[in-house]
């Protein structure tokens, strides 16, 4: 499953997906470092056809003008309670459960709230969970922000994260844990967020 993760700015990580067979590719997050993202997808002779936004924070998206300038065909993808925050209008508005295809690549969405009202989780091939601002290695999203509730925050953990198989692999929006990218097992356990049995126990993290 083709999946480049890029650092862009300070600890943001912006995603580059692909299918190999038809260079097709999206771009998840591009926060910062618009050239950057470029040359990766020059490198790989790829076609940008989405840029999916995983919240609305500048820091996930202040480069998307740039990329669709560049790339005119490509559509943005985001929620309809962040895509409406946007300085740009989304082409498709995903919730949960919906899905696209990226050439062979399968992506199939999760609505995530908690950090903002209409974050989302990019599930690709079933094998990998791309987590925005939602789950970070050893931490989540925060949920003091507009938008944001920590209420939420506990349920999308609960019942839309815990619920996935351990094997996937989740790659956060920034690098703020000891390892860029970790098993959803290894997060399962050791995760402060994900072990919160109640909410006031969540509520207690610090
Ligand atoms: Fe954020």
């Amino acid at each position: 499953m083709p999946i480049e993760q890029l650092n862009v700015g300070y600890d943001n990580f912006c995603y580059v997906l692909y299918c190999p067979f038809h260079k097709n590719a999206a771009v998840v997050d591009p926060g910062f470092d618009a050239t950057k993202i470029l040359q990766m997808l020059t490198a790989k002779n790829l076609m940008l056809e989405y840029i999916i936004l995983t919240h609305h924070h500048s820091d996930h998206t202040a480069e998307t003008k740039h990329l669709q300038t560049v790339f005119p065909s490509s559509k943005i993808v985001a929620s309809e309670a962040d895509g409406k925050k946007l300085s740009v209008k989304p082409d498709v508005y995903v919730n949960d459960g919906s899905q696209l295809k990226l050439g062979n690549v399968r992506l199939d969405f999760l609505l995530t709230p908690g950090h903002t009202k209409g974050g989302i989780c990019i599930l690709v091939d079933k094998t990998a969970l791309l987590t925005g601002d939602t789950l970070f290695i050893g931490d989540c999203g925060r949920t003091d922000l507009p938008g944001g509730s920590l209420a939420e925050m506990f349920s999308t953990l609960q019942e839309k994260i815990m619920t996935l198989p351990d094997e996937l692999i989740v790659y956060p929006g920034h690098d703020y844990g000891e390892k860029p990218f970790d098993s959803l097992g290894n997060q399962k356990r050791t995760n402060k967020t994900l072990r919160a049995k109640n909410l006031k126990e969540f509520s207690m993290i610090p």
